[in-house]
């Protein structure tokens, strides 16, 4: 949810870049939003619009309001994926390569063809614009509530999503017990000493030792850090499993090949379980 909104935040800050008829409208609907909060419309306004209303100051803070929160995603994208990134999972680089350039290539031969709209003067008062219902609904709904309202719907929508993991239900220690797997186990032969589950392991609960020895698989031969388990600080989430490419990891009662089966089982055609689009 917070990545939806600040992504439709970016989004809404870019069509006010372009500073035509259709910024100028939502930059003063941003305003009348700003302005209908209580206590600190005032002074939020000035922070993102750089005034109460639009002045020279206002295209550069929007400039800045731009590119700080996309060059900030960016950051971040790239931390989540130098941290979760899973060579099992994801698709092989060439792939990837391939499919960004096939969307540039598409870009090339078949151009987005946007309708143009006269740039934003002081003398416009432009009442409607061509809408983008990814990035600009939250202004559609201006037609219908009061800015105010709109407001809280946001707030509401980011406070809820915030939330949603912490709503759920708390399991109870006879239900723990049932799930108990019992904490990770290292499997030596297979651990290679990459330090990705020791990245990963968001409980500390993994530490990275001295090898005494080479493992006994051909990756883990050249090894010199070997994974250790700190099994007091293990809750058997499960994670580091996910994390190792080498299968050096396992919780006792769930092992990876079971967990393949199921989910095999589970995709199998006819079995009554299979993920429905
Ligand atoms: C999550 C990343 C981003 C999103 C979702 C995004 C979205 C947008 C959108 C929707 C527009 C309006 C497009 C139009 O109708 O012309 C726009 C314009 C613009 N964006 Fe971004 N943007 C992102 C990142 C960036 C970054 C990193 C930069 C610069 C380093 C940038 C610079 C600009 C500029 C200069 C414009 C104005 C273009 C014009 O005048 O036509 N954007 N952006
Ligand atoms: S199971 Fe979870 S808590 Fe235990 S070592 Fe692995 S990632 Fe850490
Ligand atoms: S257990 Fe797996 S992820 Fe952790 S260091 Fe060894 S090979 Fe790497």
């Amino acid at each position: 949810m917070f990545l939806l909104l600040f992504g439709g935040f970016i989004g809404f800050t870019g069509y006010q870049l372009v500073w035509d008829e259709r910024a100028q409208l939502l930059t003063s609907m941003f305003v009348a939003m700003l302005r209908s909060i209580p206590a600190f419309g005032a002074t939020l306004t000035r922070l993102f619009i750089g005034g109460l209303g639009i002045s020279d100051g206002t295209l550069v803070r929007i400039l800045f309001l731009h590119i700080g929160p996309a060059t900030a995603l960016y950051a971040f994208l790239w931390w989540h994926y130098v941290r979760l990134r899973h060579p099992k999972i994801w698709p092989p680089g060439v792939w990837v390569l391939f499919c960004v350039g096939l969307v540039f290539l598409l870009a090339g031969v078949v151009p987005m063809t946007r309708e143009t709209i006269p740039a934003a003067a002081p003398a416009a008062h432009p009442t409607s614009f061509p809408m983008d219902v990814f990035f600009l609904i939250p202004f559609w709904l201006l037609n219908f509530l009061p800015a105010g309202v709109v407001v809280l719907l946001l707030v509401a929508l980011f406070v809820g999503g915030l939330a949603i993991p912490y709503a759920s239900r708390r399991e109870t220690p006879v239900e723990m017990g049932v799930r108990h797997s019992g904490v990770a186990q290292v499997i030596d032969g297979n651990c290679t000493g990459c330090e990705l589950c020791y990245y990963d392991c968001p409980y500390n609960a993994i530490v990275m030792v001295p090898s005494p020895g080479p493992g006994l698989s051909k990756a883990a031969a050249n090894r010199s850090l070997l994974a250790v388990v700190i099994e007091s600080r293990c809750v058997e989430c499960g994670i580091c499993i996910g994390a190792c490419p080498f299968e050096a990891l396992e919780l006792p009662k769930f092992l990876e090949r079971d967990v393949l089966r199921q989910v095999a089982e589970a995709l199998r055609p006819g079995s009554g379980q299979a993920v429905r689009a």
